[in-house]
């Protein structure tokens, strides 16, 4: 039951576990499914990272002498369905690399929008150094998110002209 800033916290970092796990699976299919080599390996680090981010909630349960729970990341699930639909309705093309990019950049925002507000929770409940690592955590999708952007601006213009 939800009664208090505590238990929201302590549901949103189980729900931010399973997107992360969630998204373990998914990268390495996006990675497979890009033409573009900078896109592949794009990919390819942030499953890395991701781990490590797996690893920092991990972290925090044991601070908190708490589990991961059972329940499954909707939001997340929804978001990795869009980006499987992606591969399985186009061909290798800079134009599946624009839609993988999108994809990738709405799971982007959907972490952004949950470890800020859980940093903030942290921060709130007086635990410094789990806000620490989330706000680690935060950063780092942020630069991802930034880093896609980057990419998109010479694959959008490719997946126009080869129309
Ligand atoms: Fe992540
Ligand atoms: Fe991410």
């Amino acid at each position: 039951m939800l009664k208090s800033l505590t238990d929201l916290y302590e549901e949103q970092l189980q729900d931010m576990y399973s997107a992360e796990k969630q998204l373990t699976e998914a990268l390495p299919k996006l990675a497979e499914g890009a033409s573009n080599a900078d896109l592949k390996k794009a990919f390819r680090s942030h499953l890395q990272q991701t781990r490590a981010q797996m690893a920092r909630i991990e972290q925090i349960f044991k601070m908190r002498d708490m589990g991961p729970g059972r329940k499954k990341c909707k939001g997340m699930k929804g978001l990795v369905e869009e980006g499987a639909e992606v591969l399985e309705e186009s061909n290798k093309s800079a134009a599946r690399d624009a839609a993988l990019i999108l994809a990738a950049q709405k799971a982007e925002h959907y972490e952004i929008a949950t470890y800020g507000a859980l940093r903030t929770y942290a921060e709130l409940l007086g635990e410094t150094e789990q806000a620490r690592l989330l706000q680690t955590s935060l950063n780092e999708e942020s630069e991802t998110n930034e880093l896609l952007n980057q990419l998109a601006r010479t694959i959008n213009p490719k997946a126009e002209s080869s129309r």
